[in-house]
This record gives structure tokens, sequence and C-alpha cells, in this order.
């Protein structure tokens, strides 16, 4: 182990890249500031951090008294840039750390801008509400992929397309069957989405364009096919094959919940909600499920199995699975009457209110109101719902509420979509499937933008390594 004096005149032994102990820690020391400050980000004036008027930022480090300029891009720093700061020629340089990236920016993206603070959501520049209220979801998707809404012809190409890709092939069909007869549907989907990777081979051609875009409309058009395959599989039911006469979101509802009727009707309003539905979940900028995406796609893993590992984290129940907590939550209340107890519980620490609060959203999330609205179309065909007049009052009474205002806590997309999903008949196990369907389209459009990004390498972050020294093996018995 060497022995190092640091800038301070210190002189202590030094683990791989180890800092002064005598001097103050980083994090108490560094001291970042700038000059002619034209714009102060939030994020950044919570750590001190300020964006300079030429595009620099001047950072000095107290334990060495050295100061750094650092350019800024975007009004942000380069992580990479930070590996200047060192105690010691010799030193590694400073990493920044921040588990779970509360602060760290992966990629640049033009798909999905989120402002969380004001309630803002937008695709490719268009707000949400516009979206859900004029569009489809196959045109959403292709503006998503594509980066402009298709034209009349480009929509009816775009669908036919999509259209002639929805038959799993047969033996697909036989691999799900082996799953056992209880199975959740969300395993079945994620493992029957990896399995596809092994009837496509050249899908790992990911730097070709004409075959990433001919598996981006494979997996558009299975994902229902795979998904109304696992409900029927775990409900014991014979499966329907895709009908592509129908729309995408009637097709969907037609393989789930044709029986014996030789044609099936599915409700048009109902239809619409769904794919409104669709919409609001196609894609969500850097969420857990899309940065697994991004980082499997980045070591060039074909579509099928990063898809894959995406849809594995959105199943998590921290991810994908709150729609159904809510569910649960709105079933333990009861009755209106209950809410105020329910209430009191939730502010005594003992309980969450499922459905409520954002990591970015700190006003309302602009997928709720839009669901809210859209129930109402909802519950006209399928009648009055005892679930909705409860999740009404416990919202009316939640926002008015301290607790609640005080820590910026409104109703989040889960809040009233599982409502929503049930009244439509889907089972609650179905709910992360639901979700999955749609957020197939973000999935892809940020899997192609990564690969086309040339700042973009295999994902690889670094660690801050914590463990013993070097210690010596004298003998092993
Ligand atoms: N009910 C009651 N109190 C809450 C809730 C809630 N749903 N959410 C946060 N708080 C409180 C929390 O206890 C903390 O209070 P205090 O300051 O007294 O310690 C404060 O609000 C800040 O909470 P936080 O945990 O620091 O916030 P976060 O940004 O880390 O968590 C969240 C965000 C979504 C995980 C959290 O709000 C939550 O667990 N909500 C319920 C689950 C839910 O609805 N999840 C769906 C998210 S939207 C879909 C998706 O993104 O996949």
């Amino acid at each position: 182990m060497a022995q190092v004096q640091c800038p301070n005149g210190h002189l202590y032994e030094q683990v791989t890249h180890s800092a002064c102990p005598s001097c103050p820690a980083p994090e108490q020391a560094a001291s970042f500031s700038g000059s002619d400050a034209q714009t102060v980000l939030p994020a950044q004036a919570a750590s001190g951090l300020r964006a300079s008027g030429d595009s620099t930022l001047t950072v000095t480090d107290n334990r060495t008294a050295q100061t750094y300029t650092l350019p800024l891009q975007d009004g942000n720093i380069r992580a990479l840039d930070l590996r200047r700061i060192k105690v010691h020629p010799d030193d590694f340089g400073m990493v920044s750390y921040d588990p779970a990236y509360l602060n760290t920016a992966a990629c640049k993206s033009s798909i999905t801008f989120i402002d969380g603070d004001k309630g803002i959501l937008r695709y490719r520049g268009y707000a949400i509400e516009d979206l859900a209220e004029k569009c489809n979801f196959l045109e959403v998707a292709y503006l998503l992929l594509l980066g402009e809404l298709p034209t009349e012809a480009e929509s009816k190409e775009w669908e036919y397309k999509i259209q002639h890709h929805t038959m799993l092939h047969e033996n697909a069909k036989k691999f799900m069957d082996g799953f056992h007869h209880n199975a959740h549907p969300m395993g079945m989907l994620v493992s029957t989405i990896a399995a596809l990777s092994t009837f496509y081979p050249k899908a790992r051609h990911v730097t070709d364009p004409d075959e990433r875009m001919l598996n981006v409309l494979r997996l558009i058009a299975k994902m229902p096919t795979m998904a109304a395959y696992a409900y029927r599989h775990s409900r014991g039911f014979p499966y329907v094959y895709p009908d592509n006469s129908l729309s995408y979101t009637q097709n969907f509802m037609n393989m789930l919940w044709q029986m014996t009727e030789p044609n099936y009707v599915v409700n048009p309003s109902l239809a619409r909600a769904l794919d409104v539905l669709f919409i609001l979940h196609a894609d969500h900028e850097q969420n857990c499920g899309t940065t697994v995406m991004r980082c499997v796609g980045s070591a060039q893993a074909d579509p099928f199995l990063t898809m894959a590992a995406a849809a594995a984290a959105l199943a998590g129940p921290l991810h994908g699975g709150a729609n159904e907590e809510v569910i649960k939550m709105l079933d333990e209340i009861g009755s209106v009457d209950h809410i105020p107890a329910y209430i009191r519980r939730v502010k005594a620490g003992e309980l969450k209110l499922m459905g409520f609060g954002h990591r970015v959203y700190k006003s309302y999330d602009p997928r709720a109101s839009i669901i809210k609205k859209a129930a109402d179309e909802v519950f006209a065909v399928t009648g009055s719902n005892r679930r909705l007049d409860i999740a009404l009052e416990l919202e009316r009474i939640a926002l008015q509420d301290d607790y609640f205002m005080r820590r910026n806590l409104y109703p989040n997309v889960d809040f009233y979509s599982g409502i929503m999903y049930q009244a439509l008949g889907f089972a609650p196990e179905m709910f992360t499937v639901l979700f999955a369907i749609p957020r197939t389209v973000g999935w892809l459009a940020q899997w192609q933008e990564m690969l086309e990004d040339p700042e973009q390498k295999i994902a690889r972050p670094r660690q801050v390594y914590t463990g013993p020294e070097l210690r010596k093996l004298a003998s092993h018995p």
C-alpha cells in the first residue's frame, strides 16, 4: 500500500484512489460556484450548482484549493469531467455517486418531455391531452418511433404492416402451452417475448435499420396476441387467432373475450377507452423499464431479449403493479364512510395511499386527469362503479388535507387506471400486461434512439468500492 501526501500536507496510506482521511469528505468540502448565473435549475439550486453565463462551471476543491472550470452542455456538466478533480496526480479522479440515478441523465432524448412540477407530459412536442383526444394508439406509436404523426396514407400503411405481423408461430403457441395452469400472465408474457428471439435469429443484426424496423413491427403486432394467449391459458380457454379486419385494440379484446359466439362484437366506446389508456402508457422517458431497455440494448442483444428484460422490470410491484394495489385498497376501504378513518391511518404512517405520489410529478399527473375524464364514457356503458365513487371521494378529501398538500401528493396514473381496466372487464392479474403492450412502443423508440446515438456505448457504471483492501492468503485449509 502506497504512502502518499495530500496537498494539505497529511501523510496517509492510499487504498485505490482513496482521498486523505484527515481532510474533510468531498461532499462536505467541495464547493461549487458559478459566475454571471442566468439560469438556476431547481435540481441544481438544491445542490448549490449554478449554470454560468459563459457555459462553464467553476469548482473549487477545498481539499487541494484547486479550482477547475468545467464546460456546461445544455446547462449540465459531463460526469466524466469530474475525473479531472484529483487530490493526487495518481488518483483515479472523482466520480459522481448517485444510487438509483436520482440526478443522473444517461442519455439525450428527443422523444418524451416531462415537467414534473407543472404536470406536463409531451410526446415529440405534442401535449398528451391533444394526442389522447385526437389520435389513435397506432398513430401515436408512429409518432414516437418515427418522430412525426403519420399522414392518412402513412397511417393506413402502418396499420396494414402491423396487422400483418399479429400471428404467433404455432411453436410459440405450443411454448405457451407448457406453462403451469396458474402461471401469472406477466411471467408468461416476459418469457414468450424472450422466446421469440429463437424464432427470429436475424434480429441480432441490430445495426441494420431494416431488420430493426421489421422486428419493431413484429413486437408491436405480437404483444396483444401473446398477452391474450397468456390470459386464455391462465383461464384454460382455447386461444383465439388474431382478426386483421379489426382495429389494434378491438382485435386484442376479441382475442381475449370471444367465446362460442361466431362474431363477438367489441363495444367501440370501450375499445376507444382502451386505446386512450394505451396512448397514456406508451412512453414515460427514462423510467426503470426503459432504462433496462437502453442498458441491455447497449450490449447489442437482440430486441426480443432486450425487451423481455424491460418487461421484467415493469413486472416489479414498485413499477407496473400499483394499479392492482389501488383496487385492493379501494376494496379494503369498502365504502365512502370508511374513508376518513383510512386517511387517518395513512397520516399515522401505517399505510400508503396507493395511486398517490410520484417521483417526478409534484403536481397532478396529467395522465390521471385524462383517465378520470375518459372514465365517464366507460361508466356510461358499463354502469356506475362503487370503486369509482370511493376513489373520487378519497381524492376529494386527500386533496384538501394538509398532509397530502404539504408533500405534493396527487393522484398518479395508477389511481384511476385500475378502476377503468376492471370496468372494461380485465382481471387484476392482467393490469401489468396491459401496461406492457403500449409501453412496447416507448421501449422500442428509446432503443432505436440509443442505437443511433453516436455518444452511446455499452452501459457500464462505476462503483465506489467499500470492501477490504488487498489481503494476503497465507494458507487455506
Ligand atoms: N401515501 C402517503 N404518503 C406518501 C405517499 C403515499 N402514496 N407517497 C409519498 N408519501 C409521503 C412519504 O411518506 C414521505 O413523507 P415524509 O416526508 O413525511 O417522510 C413524502 O410523502 C415523500 O415521499 P417519498 O417516498 O420520498 O417520494 P418518492 O418520490 O420517493 O416516491 C412513490 C414516489 C410513487 C414511490 C410514492 O409516492 C409511492 O409509494 N406511492 C404509492 C405507490 C404508487 O402509487 N406508485 C405508482 C407510481 S406511478 C407509475 C409508475 O411510475 O410506474
